[in-house]
């Protein structure tokens, strides 16, 4: 395990997953009915922009950092939402120039929980699992497991709740992660078929991109995809999020917010809509 995600917060497809993370928890939590979320592989919650890794890679200055110097009027609701929960974590460190910490997938799904919601974050990492120790020591709503997050899928779903929101979010260090992503959502769509999954996956090999998604024919699926115009040699330069059972009116967000963070981004966007009927399950 040599991947540390904090070469790469912040930036743009941490923008891509994020955006979408803090809109699907919005409309799930907008029912008064409780909702399980997982985060199978959880990181470590929360990043110091400022900090070694980060600060060596700079890879925020193209991401959350472009999106932070804009102006806020007329920008889509679903993106102000998610700039507004970024600051809101930063601010807890206190005021300084700046963006300097960028909240994780856990810290927003933090953000975005009730009372009564529950929450389990898998890492497996030793150093990461103890970092995601310490970042939520003393909060009882999170539960942070040092877990293999395909096994979790397995274990823990379907939630007692009945209503639940898995974000799969792997390293894609294994050349046949794909082919485990796969398998692993057969097997938690099995068990939890009207739960929501949201799969950030990059975009480097064509091939096992279209096979992948190929794999989720017959699902009720948005697709949001945003490549790089200009990406630096040897970086990441297109990525994707697969949300299978989106909640109603997810799909007209995102279409608004999809072309505007390519534009900010500079990027271009694709969105690809399997939504065969009008509501969802998870709804
Ligand atoms: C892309 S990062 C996660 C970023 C995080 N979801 C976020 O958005 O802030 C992937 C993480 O998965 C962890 N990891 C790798 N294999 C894992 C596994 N089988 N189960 C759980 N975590 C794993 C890595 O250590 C890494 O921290």
């Amino acid at each position: 395990m040599n991947y540390r995600h904090g070469y790469h917060a912040g930036n743009f497809a941490d923008v891509l997953k994020h955006v979408v993370l803090v809109e699907l928890l919005r409309l799930l939590t907008a029912k008064d009915k409780k909702l399980f979320v997982l985060d199978t592989h959880a990181g470590v919650g929360g990043y110091d922009l400022t900090d070694g890794r980060a600060a060596r890679t700079r890879e925020a200055e193209a991401g959350i950092a472009r999106l932070m110097a804009l102006p806020r009027a007329g920008m889509p609701v679903a993106v102000a939402r998610y700039l507004a929960a970024v600051a809101a974590y930063d601010r807890k460190f206190g005021r300084g120039e700046g963006l300097r910490h960028y909240p994780g997938s856990p810290r927003l799904v933090r953000a975005g929980l009730r009372p009564g919601d529950r929450f389990v974050a898998c890492e497996l990492h030793p150093q990461d699992v103890l970092a995601l120790k310490r970042e939520f020591a003393g909060d009882r709503a999170v539960d942070v497991r040092q877990a293999d997050g395909w096994h979790a899928l397995k274990a823990l779903l379907p939630p007692v709740e009945r209503r639940g929101l898995a974000l799969i979010d792997p390293p894609f260090e294994a050349a046949d992660e794909f082919d485990r992503l796969a398998r692993a959502l057969r097997q938690a769509l099995r068990r939890f078929a009207t739960g929501c999954y949201a799969i950030w996956y990059p975009i480097k090999d064509d091939e096992a991109v279209e096979a992948f998604t190929a794999s989720l024919a017959g699902l009720k699926t948005l697709v949001l995809e945003l490549r790089l115009k200009a990406a630096p040699a040897g970086k990441l330069a297109a990525c994707g999020v697969a949300v299978i059972n989106p909640p109603w009116t997810f799909q007209e967000t995102m279409a608004e917010a999809l072309p505007w963070l390519a534009a900010a981004l500079d990027a271009t966007p694709a969105l690809t809509s399997r939504l065969s009927s009008a509501s969802s399950p998870t709804a």
